[in-house]
């Protein structure tokens, strides 16, 4: 009876029994999940956290943190730099967001708008505008690409500008953002005619750098075995290249890359007037990525009024009529007002005071040569 009780017993509460078993693995089971994803969930965590750089950079590092903007200067022209401060550079006041933004001289002054300047290259270049020191100066700009990039490549971009240029920084993002770093680009303004140089059958465009210009990660790559501080200068007065055209001649002669031509957007301080500042419409002015400007034409001291043009008109789209009113004013104030440049000069850099007094009574011919020794004219004269 015992038995058969206690055998009753152990069938009949099986069910009971099994019931809270049951449950409790249910349980178990809904722990051990929980716990699997939680745990699942931390490993993911901290399997972003770990390649959080990779994948930031690879999908969504913002294009500003990708591109490497180089301003060459030199001391000679610092007085330049306070226009650089008010207008494009304006809104890196606060020197923590100017971390892509470097500026490379050949002496640092103490004491003035450079320490302004979150990031400052100092070379050890000639304080000439020869092509050597030019030259030094570009393979300098390389090398510091070479060097940022050497343990962690997060620049797919190496644009370099001059001193005198004006960079509407959100533009050049917006063009760059669209294409493909991996691919060989070398994007500029390019000079009017192909250059030819001495036993060279073919001839070759360069980007004049008073446009600026924009190397991609790739073509970086390539460059590093062509150009460097050793070789390129010497190369450079052995062509009789300016470092522009030197550049053209490695980019797209040695390289076989092509100029990618972007003269609607990139804006020199060699451009003739009536045919580039004074036929820009408001349209124009907003596309832009440069301009260049020069003593003798749109001063540097426009650069910030020009700047709070665009501002305005990226907030006030709607009222375009105003400001088109604003920036025809100012773009014709120069057509309606020539300077009278006799016995004159660039005053923004010192070295071409003195070049001006040393010549005894300088013409007006002698002046103008004084102010145009930048480069591209150069060049130009060696066009076959
Ligand atoms: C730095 O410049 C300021 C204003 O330009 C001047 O008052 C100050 O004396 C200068 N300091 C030095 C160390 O030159
Ligand atoms: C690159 O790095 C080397 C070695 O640290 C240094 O000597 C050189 O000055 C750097 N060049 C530039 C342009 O920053
Ligand atoms: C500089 O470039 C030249 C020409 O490509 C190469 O022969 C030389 O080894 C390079 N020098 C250095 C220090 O990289
Ligand atoms: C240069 O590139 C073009 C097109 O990219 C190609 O057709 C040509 O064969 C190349 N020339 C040489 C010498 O590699
Ligand atoms: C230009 O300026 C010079 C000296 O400043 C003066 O002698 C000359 O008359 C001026 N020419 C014109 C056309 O105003």
């Amino acid at each position: 009876m015992y038995l058969i009780s206690s055998r009753f017993i152990r069938r009949y509460s099986k069910p009971r029994y099994y019931c809270k078993r049951d449950l409790l693995i249910s349980w178990l089971i809904v722990i051990i999940f929980l716990l699997t994803i939680s745990f699942n969930l931390e490993k993911s965590y901290s399997f972003i956290q770990k390649h959080h750089s990779s994948f930031y950079s690879l999908y969504s590092t913002p294009i500003a943190k990708r591109t490497l903007i180089i301003v060459r200067t030199s001391h000679h022209c610092e007085s330049r730099l306070k226009y650089l401060l008010t207008s494009w550079i304006s809104r890196y006041k606060d020197k923590q967001n100017q971390q892509n933004i470097f500026l490379l001289t050949d002496h640092y002054i103490k004491n003035s708008s450079y320490d302004k300047f979150a990031n400052v290259i100092l070379t050890n270049c000639p304080q000439t505008h020869n092509k050597f020191d030019l030259c030094c100066k570009t393979a300098n700009e390389f090398e510091f690409y070479y060097n940022v990039t050497k343990d962690n490549n997060q620049f797919d971009w190496m644009c370099r500008f001059d001193d005198d240029q004006y960079l509407n920084l959100d533009n050049l993002y917006s063009y760059l953002g669209e294409l493909d770093s991996s691919i060989p680009y070398y994007i500029g303004r390019t000079s009017t005619h192909p250059l030819g140089i001495h036993g060279l059958k073919q001839k070759f465009r360069f980007a004049t750098y008073g446009g600026g210009v924009c190397y991609s990660k790739v073509l970086l790559k390539k460059l590093r075995l062509y150009i460097n501080k050793s070789i390129t200068p010497n190369e450079c007065v052995k062509t009789g290249l300016s470092d522009d055209a030197y550049m053209g001649y490695t980019i797209e002669h040695k390289l076989n890359v092509s100029l990618t031509v972007l003269n609607d957007r990139l804006h020199s301080h060699l451009e003739h007037l009536d045919i580039s500042f004074r036929r820009l419409t408001l349209q124009n002015l907003l596309q832009a990525i440069t301009f260049g400007f020069a003593w003798d034409r749109y001063q540097l001291s426009w650069m910030p009024i020009i700047h709070e043009i665009i501002q305005l008109a990226k907030q006030n789209l709607n009222n375009e009529h105003s400001l088109m009113l604003l920036w025809n004013f100012l773009r014709d104030y120069e057509k309606l007002h020539p300077e009278n440049l006799t016995e004159k000069f660039d005053d923004s850099c010192t070295s071409y005071h003195k070049r001006v007094k040393a010549a005894k009574t300088p013409s007006k011919t002698q002046q103008l040569t004084t102010r145009i020794t930048p480069v591209e004219k150069i060049t130009v004269k060696k066009i076959v």
